[in-house]
């Protein structure tokens, strides 16, 4: 990152200086929170502006140097740009794509009846600029910046595109996602600052085309597909939320309790390994082990003594069931009648198997009358199987016939488990079991609760959890 250009005020006072002609000119289609503050913020880079937008007032103002919104800095850096004549706005879309190289689009996207995403503006936006297209020579570069569901911009905006310009998707034209993080109140500053500039391309020239928008304020720019590009906009929202739901459950269940909710939440946000971290963050198989099923059960028994509803603690359980069930269904789907495990402590490199939630498949397959045979190195049949059941005797009970018959499953290397199973389930991406599934007997299934390889491969017997 540079500094120098990272630094606002400094960004402002060069503007003028920075105004290179050889800038893409950039129009955008939509006035809004996230339009107004783009037009701005890359005027404040070099870049010829033109805005979109069928409110005339919006236009106007906007032409006028004026923020039309509640935004920190936003009116200076608009009237600076009106002043440099790097800005202008109008209610004409052909005219607005015709005097530019690369359109943004940053209408609003609402929530429609049935719940999911209303594309009205979208397609009407890509229609209008696909009208506008039809009579351009010149390559074009599309990019839809508003947060909509994987898929939207090659199957919603595209075909629109395609059909109102008569044009095919890299013959004339390019389309790219490039989600838009920042916040309202701070959006100019966070501009400039970004957490991440993400830029999912239809091909080379139009990924290259919007990387040199955000090089100045961005060095380390993530080229992704774009259906990668438009779904994490949608988990970062969703994650936000959730981290808001999750401390107010905290606040409720501590005053109940007396407890100051913010010296807890200070204490936990210390933890910048475990808590606030990567940790625990890559889609993967169930949770369990001696403490993290319990004590979950243990705040839903606070909450409910004092009468509280914690309804996002209470999922918890839930929703790791519901995994565990996913990985079921998919042993089920395989038709295997001969199951083996690579994996079944709760967690490699520990021999505890307190509430595993590899015993849970394995229960699950006892009850089908499913053949088992396991494979884990820290595995110890004669060790205290009893110990652990006691344990978890009151949360699990259906697992003593998974304790009673462990010791008769249990063999001594994963290539035993592997040649007289028709599946493998694979709970723990340790001991070489990537290698001894690449060299399974090519008809036996494998159910990847861990994500051996990196590269997902392309397999038909192979069945990733979550990838
Ligand atoms: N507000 C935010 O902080 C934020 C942050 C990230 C992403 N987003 C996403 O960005 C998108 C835009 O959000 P917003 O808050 O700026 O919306 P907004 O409602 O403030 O602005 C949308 C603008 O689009 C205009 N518009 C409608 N049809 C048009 C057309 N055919 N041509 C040109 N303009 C048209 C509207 O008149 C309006 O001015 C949404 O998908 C939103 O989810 C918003």
């Amino acid at each position: 990152m540079n500094d120098m250009i990272l630094t606002h005020d400094l960004v402002t006072a060069l503007a003028p200086a920075s105004y290179r002609l050889d800038k893409a000119a950039i129009s955008v289609f939509g006035l809004g929170y996230v339009g107004a503050v783009s037009m701005a913020c890359i005027a404040s880079l070099g870049h010829r502006m033109v805005g979109v937008d069928p409110d005339a007032s919006k236009v106007a103002r906007i032409a006028a140097g004026q923020s039309p919104i509640v935004e920190e800095r936003l009116g200076e850096l608009l009237s600076q740009g009106v002043e440099n004549e790097l800005i202008d706005a109008t209610t004409d879309a052909r005219t607005a794509v015709l005097a530019t190289d690369i359109s943004f689009v940053s209408v609003g996207t609402p929530t429609a009846a049935d719940g999911g995403c209303d594309f009205r503006f979208v397609r009407q936006v890509a229609q209008e600029i696909g009208a506008a297209l039809a009579e351009k020579d010149d390559f074009h570069l599309v990019v839809l910046r508003c947060s909509v569901p994987p898929g939207t911009t090659l199957d919603v905006m595209v075909p629109e595109l395609e059909a109102a310009s008569g044009k095919r998707l890299g013959e004339g034209f390019g389309i790219a996602f490039n989600p838009e993080f920042l916040r309202e109140g701070t959006a100019v500053k966070d501009f400039f600052r970004p957490t991440k500039t993400v830029i999912g391309a239809s091909d080379d020239r139009s990924a290259a085309m919007l990387a040199d928008v955000y090089i100045p304020v961005d060095e380390n720019l993530h080229f992704v597909s774009i259906e990668t590009a438009e779904m994490v906009k949608y988990v970062d929202n969703t994650w936000h939320a959730n981290k808001v739901a999750f401390a107010n459950e905290i606040g409720r269940l501590c005053k109940a309790y007396d407890t100051d909710s913010h010296a807890v939440m200070d204490l936990f946000c210390q933890d910048r390994h475990l808590n606030l971290s990567s940790y625990y963050l890559k889609p993967g198989f169930a949770f369990g082990g001696s403490c993290l099923p319990k004590e979950v059960r243990a705040m839903q028994h606070l909450a409910q003594e004092k009468g509280l509803r914690l309804p996002l603690i209470d999922s918890l359980t839930e929703t790791n069931d519901a995994h565990i069930d996913s990985a079921l269904a998919m042993i089920e789907q395989t038709g295997a009648r001969r199951i083996g495990f690579l994996g079944i402590t709760f967690k490699p490199d520990t021999d505890d198997l307190r509430e595993s939630p590899t015993l849970e498949l394995v229960a699950a397959c006892l009850e089908r009358d499913l053949q088992v045979s396991v494979y884990d190195p820290n595995l110890h049949a004669d060790g205290d199987l009893e110990g652990h059941y006691a344990y978890m005797r009151h949360a699990r009970p259906h697992l003593r016939a998974v304790i009673d018959a462990l010791p008769g499953m249990v063999r001594s290397t994963a290539d035993q488990v592997s040649d007289e199973s028709e599946a493998l389930v694979v709970s723990h991406n340790a001991h070489g079991y990537a290698d001894a599934v690449a060299r399974r007997p090519a008809d036996v299934a494998v159910i990847d609760l861990v994500r051996l390889f990196k590269t997902v491969p392309q397999d038909p017997t192979y069945h990733g959890i979550g990838w």
